[in-house]
């Protein structure tokens, strides 16, 4: 609950300030007051009327009102906060903000401040990955600005990629994580999770049976415990978790790449059921029958090994490594080995043969190997798993 918490909520100019009202609205409902503040831009894209009705506040718009200096100055609004959110924070303020401009009331408040600050940029994929922003992103966050996604998906100026913004759910999860940090707040944990799908033409692939349950666990028990998470997800059949910085990809060469995009990290925790092979001779059209009666001919090439990758970095190597071992025999012998020959510092092994019902399941029976020997967990439910695994992440991290 947020109750008597005093949010000032600066609204962007982009298309996504839509889903500001929706967050106005559950941060009332869950007790907290919302003072609005609307760019010119933000204007044009939400009203200052919906805006004020639904906050049941005043509606700051511009710098140079008189009345509103005789009210409340803007030196005091930007002060009687709890907490600056800016939604959607697009290109152009993150770049103001960056660049300490101060030319109207938004970027003035922000200025001003002496608040935590929390953004939400929301912007076109292009605009998202030019260098510029980036390097924007990378001088807000030495900052201490706090910032929630963007996601990856499909965008309203019809592109796909990293650009939407954060669902308001899980822009509600960041305000929470402000106002409690955890044991693992200001660290960056990256976690792979679900399946990849290698594809064989366009409109078939191969994929295994995981269901991404134990890794989105386990990145929303980092989340509670107030940790910056990179959720690296391939196409698992749960929804990712809140409050995360989720990156999708299909194969396991695009979840390499996307790993490397996200470091540095304190800690990695691999979970995700990679494919051990891809389709070498993967069909740009789909394939045909030819008559014959003979089946196509697949040639399998090996993917890279992420979690041995990264284990074996000489530079920027998280701190802890962690990796998974799904065994149907011999789990202690065989999970041991492959920590050993995958160099990461922990394997979670789990024995998934499917009379456990762990693969696809709700629960999970794993040993953690260490650097000091094995440990068996009881079978606990995922979640379980998933928090004793952050706890034992926070000490490691401590
Ligand atoms: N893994 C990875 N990249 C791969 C394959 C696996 O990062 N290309 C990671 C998984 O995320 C997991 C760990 O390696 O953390 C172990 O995966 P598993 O499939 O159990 O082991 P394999 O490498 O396939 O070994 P084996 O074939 O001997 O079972």
């Amino acid at each position: 609950m947020l109750d008597g918490k005093r949010i000032l909520l600066i609204i962007g100019g982009g298309i996504a300030a839509y889903k500001a009202l929706d967050l106005i609205r559950r941060l009332r409902d869950r007790g907290a007051s919302v003072t609005p503040v609307l760019t010119r831009a933000a204007e044009e894209f939400v009203t200052p009327l919906t805006v004020g009705a639904l906050a049941g506040q005043k509606v700051y718009r511009a710098l140079f009102d008189l009345t509103d200096e005789a009210e409340m100055g803007h030196i005091q609004l930007s002060r009687s906060a709890d907490l600056v959110v800016v939604v959607p924070a697009t290109a152009d303020l993150m770049a103001k903000m960056a660049g300490g401009h101060a030319d109207d009331l938004a970027s003035t408040l922000l200025m001003a401040t002496d608040k935590p600050v929390l953004i939400a940029p929301a912007m076109n994929v292009r605009m998202w990955l030019h260098p510029a922003t980036q390097r924007n992103l990378a001088l807000l966050q030495a900052d201490g600005i706090r910032v929630v996604g963007p996601d990856d998906g499909a965008m309203a100026c019809g592109e796909f990629g990293p650009g939407r913004m954060a669902e308001p759910m899980d822009i509600l999860a960041a305000i929470d994580h402000a106002f409690a940090p955890g044991p693992l707040s200001g660290k960056h944990i990256l976690v792979t999770s679900g399946p990849t799908h290698e594809p064989i033409d366009p409109v078939r692939y191969i994929a295994n049976r995981s269901s991404g349950a134990q890794g989105t666990a386990i990145a929303a028990a980092l989340v509670a415990l107030g940790a910056g998470v990179t959720f690296i997800t391939g196409p698992a059949s749960v929804p990712p978790p809140a409050g995360v910085h989720l990156v999708r990809v299909e194969t396991a060469a695009e979840m390499l790449a996307a790993v490397e995009a996200a470091l540095p990290a304190d800690a990695a925790i691999f979970a995700a059921a990679v494919a051990d092979w891809r389709v070498a001779n993967a069909s740009d059209t789909k394939l045909k029958k030819d008559g014959s009666g003979r089946a196509p001919a697949l040639d399998f090439a090996q993917n890279p090994d992420i979690l041995a990758t990264v284990s074996a970095m000489a530079e920027g190597r998280p701190r802890l490594v962690v990796g998974f071992a799904a065994e149907t025999n011999d789990v202690l012998a065989n999970a041991t080995a492959k920590r050993a020959r995958k160099g990461c510092d922990w394997i979670v092994a789990n024995d998934v043969r499917p009379a456990t019902g762990i693969m696809g399941g709700a629960e999970n029976e794993v040993t953690l190997i260490t650097e000091e020997g094995s440990e068996h967990w009881p079978r606990l439910s995922k979640d379980a798993v998933a928090e004793r695994l952050a706890a034992r992440i926070v000490e490691a991290l401590a």
